[in-house]
């Protein structure tokens, strides 16, 4: 009989094939059965009872209809679930490279570790890196380089609103939760942060008791949910906040508006995971789900944000205050910043999270495709407030994989005040990247509420270890400065990163990304004109994009002859030409400009930011510094833009001919 391929139900196909499949399938069944059958014959207890058991799961396998491959292949199928359920344990034990980032690598994993216990970190017989790959990045040392003397880099936070600045570390625990994190990992993150005096986010979860029990500095974060300061319906609770603000512990306030792993989305805490602990901490009721939203309601526009900040100043006695975000659309920030200038208020701190930043729980589309990188997010925000004129009086975090001293050093470099780590201090607890937060089966305990898991992490032990991460991960902070012939790290610059690119040639990353000048956007001459567009189309009072007076600012450029795209970019390149008789600059790559350049009203690429600065002149301060250019000058670039009005063609070429 031929079988339909439309047939519901086809009939089995009785030639050979399809024999020695089944055979092949319920082999081990059938062999489970034959021991069975000898055991009882023989009267081996033991055969009877192992064989006896197989048979008993080989017989359910078949019965049941949830996994077909355990229909198909009873008992043998449960072998694919055990090494599922192992998969990360082996690949991370057996295959893995010590490189490979999934997402933090071996050695990675392993440095925090030798850190934390506070054993010798360094390696025998040279570097595994091939450095001669593109995106290969090193810091210039200094032929006057001197040991450094303090270690215990700090900054101070607070502006002139602020009465009471703090004093913090250059590199503290990133925002987690009491919910995603243990009880135990929490005491341990706390009692690590007071032994080695630096600070330890709370997460948006509220202050729990965990928090408070070893007293450590708290940066306290205020989500979308205001857990800890909610009235009954959810909404912020200005009394309460009040009340745990004045807590002596709390240094400083963060509003997070987005976080990079999951930028964007709110979160739900089904009813049955909420503990009484929980509720209480978080003061939500027993018995229902615990809904984030996916953004505020205590403001709507920037100019409510502005005002917010300052609210929570005020109730704070007058603690520094600031907010978390993942870049997302860069004319919104902008629209903040805008607003702190027309409203004179600015926030004590901005702490940028990259979208590569971890998470304890989102999905896979958010993970992977929405929200800027950190670099990229820090770079907009760093060039905005610059462009803007206010860069010091706002300091900025920064947070998303960073785990080692070069991690903060390049950080620092690019603009950064200070960063933030979350899942390099969950290493430092025990965590062994077994990306299984979610699911409450924490191997180590650091990421489950389950009583008896978390009994396995050691607070004191623990706690010891996260101050030695936090104090050898500064020396070893200490040492790169050091060796750029610094003091502090506040002074690297991107000048002291050279950078390969993929064609071979080399570029300090001052040269590599685009640096505002102070004011540029101000009066609009941002030598990238994205970035002037962006700041037109940023509107203090809402966050919506003000595509009119995109449109009219292009009119109006058009109007008076000053085709601000074409002739600026044209402009640049010859002031480039000329700045770049001196050594160091380089060529683009033609494709990213070609691609990413592209400006329309509502949809203007970011990475033209950075691409686009690729052709203009840089700040004649990072040209004294070594290194030659090799090849093509951006002379041999011929770019065309036209307006970003819809009228016109909408259209950048660049081709940049490689000899
Ligand atoms: C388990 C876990 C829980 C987190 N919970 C929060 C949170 O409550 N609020 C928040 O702003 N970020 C949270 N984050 C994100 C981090 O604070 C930070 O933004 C990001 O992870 C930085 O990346 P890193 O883990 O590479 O250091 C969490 C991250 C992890 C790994």
């Amino acid at each position: 009989m031929t079988n339909s391929r439309n047939s519901l139900t086809p009939e089995p196909n009785n030639n050979q094939p399809y024999v020695i499949g089944i055979l092949m399938r319920y082999s081990v069944m059938a062999i489970a059965v034959v021991l069975f059958v000898v055991g009882m014959v023989t009267v081996n207890w033991w055969l009877i009872i192992i064989a006896g058991a197989a048979v008993y799961v080989g017989v359910y396998d078949i019965f049941q209809s949830k996994h077909s491959i355990l229909a198909n292949y009873p008992i043998a199928g449960h072998i694919r679930y055990f090494l599922e359920d192992f998969r990360p344990e082996i690949r991370q034990y057996l295959i893995e490279d010590e490189k490979e980032q999934v997402p933090f690598s071996r050695q990675q994993r392993s440095m925090v570790y030798q850190r934390a216990k506070n054993i010798s970190d360094t390696n025998a017989f040279g570097t595994l890196d091939n450095l001669y790959q593109g995106g290969k990045e090193w810091f210039l040392q200094s032929a006057a380089s001197q040991p450094a003397l303090d270690k215990d880099f700090r900054i101070t936070v607070g502006g002139k609103d602020c009465s009471q600045p703090y004093n913090m570390s250059v590199f503290n625990i990133s925002a987690m939760s009491f919910g995603s994190l243990s009880a135990n990992a929490i005491l341990a993150l706390n009692q690590g942060a007071k032994l080695g005096g630096f600070t330890h986010d709370t997460g948006e979860g509220a202050i729990s008791p965990y928090h408070r029990r070893f007293g450590g500095d708290l940066i306290w974060e205020l989500g979308t949910g205001y857990f800890g300061c909610r009235n009954a319906q959810g909404n912020f609770d200005p009394d309460l906040f009040a009340e745990q603000a004045a807590d002596p512990q709390v240094k400083m306030i963060e509003i997070k508006i987005s976080q990079g792993a999951k930028p964007g989305k709110g979160g739900v805490l089904p009813a049955e995971k909420i503990t009484q602990e929980i509720a209480d901490t978080r003061r939500i009721p027993m018995g229902e789900d615990c809904i984030s939203p996916s953004s505020h309601n205590a403001f709507s526009t920037p100019r409510e944000l502005v005002g917010f900040w300052q609210q929570l100043r005020e109730l704070s006695g007058g603690k520094p205050v600031g907010f978390k975000l993942c870049i997302g659309q860069p004319w919104q920030f902008m629209a903040i910043v805008k607003a702190m200038i027309e409203m004179d208020n600015y926030p004590d701190f901005i702490v940028v999270d990259g979208a590569e930043g971890g998470t304890g729980a989102a999905p896979v589309e958010f993970m992977d495709s929405i929200g800027m990188p950190l670099v990229d997010g820090l770079l907009l925000v760093h060039n905005t407030l610059v462009g803007a004129g206010i860069r010091d009086k706002i300091k900025v975090g920064a947070s998303g994989k960073i785990v080692s001293g070069f991690d903060i050093a390049r950080m620092l470099a690019l603009g950064a005040d200070w960063c933030n780590s979350a899942r390099g201090f969950m290493f430092a607890v025990g965590c062994i990247q077994a990306r299984s937060c979610h699911t409450n089966t924490c191997p180590t305990g650091v990421a489950t509420q389950d009583p008896y898991r978390q009994q396995a992490l050691d607070v004191p032990s623990k706690s010891q270890r996260v101050a030695n991460f936090h104090q050898n991960t500064l020396k070893s902070l200490g040492s790169i400065v050091s060796a750029v012939g610094l003091a502090h790290p506040k002074d690297l610059k991107p000048y002291h990163i050279a950078r390969r690119l993929e064609d071979g040639q080399i570029k300090l990353l001052s040269k590599y990304y685009y640096y505002t000048d102070s004011g540029a956007l101000l009066d609009g001459t941002a030598r990238s004109e994205v970035f002037n567009q962006m700041w037109i189309m940023a509107d203090p009072d809402s966050f919506a994009a003000n595509n009119d007076a995109l449109i009219a600012y292009n009119q109006g450029s058009r109007d008076v002859g000053k085709n601000t795209d074409a002739n600026k970019v044209a402009n640049e390149i010859a002031d480039a030409d000329t700045a770049n008789s001196q050594p160091v600059e380089t060529t683009t790559t033609s494709s990213s400009v070609t691609e990413s350049a592209q400006l329309s009203d509502s949809n203007i690429p970011l990475t033209a930011t950075s691409e686009l600065s690729k052709v203009a002149k840089v700040d004649t301060v990072d040209e004294g510094t070594v290194i030659e250019a090799t090849e093509a000058t951006e002379a041999t670039e011929v770019i065309q833009v036209t307006n970003a009005d819809k009228a016109t063609t909408d259209i950048i070429k660049s081709e940049t001919p490689h000899n």
